[in-house]
């Protein structure tokens, strides 16, 4: 079973050489320090004091301890070959209140990163937004009021002013639908809140700072590679009955389609009543504004979605099919491996006329994974990633416009509302003594790239 590439050992080769590699990491994730060197808070320093909201009551107060450890996990990644490192600026730590006075040692740190980066000869890849909203712009409306557009502009510009000499590879925000979606409508992710009242704001409002932090980062930086990122769902129907069909086009408006047309200039998909409401929000002049050429879209795709309809899912009146009532192969995250999924999204966002290139920002999966006499075997994992990879070169080769892979993530680390529970890294990390292992799918992906 399978094409010729799938039962192929892969190798660097195939992929070309201007093919990109790399690693990637976002701030809230990794750094801990919350309090430390005049950092604000971010709405996930407050969503995970909240009882209940993330699994075991898990913080992200040391995380990983980046903040302290930058370089000796920099110098990890040179020791495995990874020529590009994705990570994020924090919000809060460079601008603690979101607004107005700017943090220097904030600056001085990603400066750091970004000079130790260049000194180890890997490329930093940085992410302007990955979702550690300043908690004094929440206590404003956060995402939902129409000045967070003016609010993100001037941190755009902080980020441009400090970093812009030598970034080269930029990414305005992660996954807006993730951010919306978790975030504003079913409260599950930092700020917590739910309904399509706060929902449809914040989409919109993240549409227009997607564009502007685009439009703004092209006029100071006319050479840079300038991109953004999407979370991508490969979605099937449950059955071929014609409403578990159209159950599965309204998700996939949902969870694929609303952000990249609104910000390639399409406008909002107006097929499901309930985002016509977004109209309420669109002032006029905002078709202009919302629109935005990125040289690349960032694709980050995991698994696929089985989808049903149900009239009992307010709005979309669909629902997914979990994967652990299907008897499919699961990660930790209850997530099911199929890797025809990132074929199936590849093909899917290179139909998209005004899509140049795609880049996979993340792809990964969790396992748990157990230490054996100072050890980390990961067969699972590593499997994930090689047949993972196996897919994106059939794409690749069929005419698909991906240009580069990145594995999701560098070390394990806080994983939002699961906690610490979760291990994606190809690093193991003991959070106890903050000890690194590299496990086995991080010694082969470094002999890979060497290869
Ligand atoms: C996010 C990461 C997250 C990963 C795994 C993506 O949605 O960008 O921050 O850890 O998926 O869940």
């Amino acid at each position: 079973m399978g094409s010729d590439i799938e039962n192929k050992q892969i190798n660097r080769q195939l992929f070309g050489d201007d093919f990109e590699w790399g690693v990637s990491t976002a701030a809230p994730q990794i750094e801990g320090s919350l309090d430390t060197d005049g950092r604000g808070r971010s709405v996930w320093d407050v969503f995970t004091q909240l009882k209940g909201k993330v699994l075991n009551g898990d913080t992200a107060h040391t995380a990983c301890d980046f903040y302290n450890r930058y370089r000796d996990d920099i110098a990890l990644i040179k020791q495995l070959h990874i020529p590009n490192f994705r990570f994020s600026i924090a919000w809060p730590r460079v601008m603690p209140n979101g607004t107005g006075e700017v943090n220097q040692t904030g600056i001085d740190y990603y400066n750091s990163i970004i000079d130790f980066c260049l000194e180890c000869g890997i490329e930093p890849w940085v992410t302007i937004y990955h979702w550690d909203l300043p908690q004094e712009l929440e206590l404003k409306g956060g995402w939902t009021n129409r000045d967070i557009v003016s609010w993100f502009s001037d941190y755009v510009k902080v980020c441009i002013a400090n970093f812009g000499d030598r970034v080269k590879n930029w990414m305005v925000m992660n996954e807006p639908a993730v951010f919306t979606g978790a975030g504003y409508f079913l409260g599950v992710h930092a700020p917590g809140r739910t309904g399509i009242k706060n929902f449809l704001p914040a989409v919109h409002h993240a549409v227009l700072c997607m564009a502007t932090g685009g439009r703004l980062l092209r006029q100071a930086l006319p050479n840079a590679n300038i991109g953004t990122t999407f979370s991508c769902s490969d979605i099937a129907p449950y059955s071929t009955n014609p409403r578990d069909v159209s159950a599965a086009n309204r998700a996939d408006i949902f969870f694929n389609r609303i952000f990249i047309e609104a910000v390639s200039g399409m406008g909002y998909p107006d097929d499901i009543k309930v985002l016509k409401r977004i109209k309420n929000y669109i002032k006029p002049g905002d078709e202009q504004l919302m629109s935005f050429d990125f040289d690349f879209i960032g694709i980050q795709n995991y698994t696929r979605e089985i989808i049903k309809a149900s009239f009992l899912v307010p709005y979309i009146g669909a629902k997914i099919v979990k994967a652990e009532n299907r008897g499919v192969p699961l990660t930790a995250m209850k997530w099911e491996v199929y890797p025809p999924a990132i074929y199936n999204v590849i093909k899917k966002f290179s139909a998209y006329p005004f899509v140049k290139k795609i880049i996979i920002t993340e792809n990964g999966s969790a396992f748990p994974d157990e230490v054996k006499d100072g050890e980390v075997h990961d067969p699972l994992r590593l499997a994930y990633l090689q047949q993972h990879m196996a897919q994106v070169l059939k794409a690749k080769q069929e005419g698909g416009k991906v240009a580069g892979y990145f594995i999701w993530t560098l070390t394990d680390n806080f994983e939002w509302a699961e906690g610490y529970h979760p291990r994606f890294g190809i690093i193991h990390v003991d959070f106890k003594t903050q000890q690194r292992i590299i496990k086995g799918s991080g010694k082969w992906y470094g002999e890979f790239l060497k290869g």
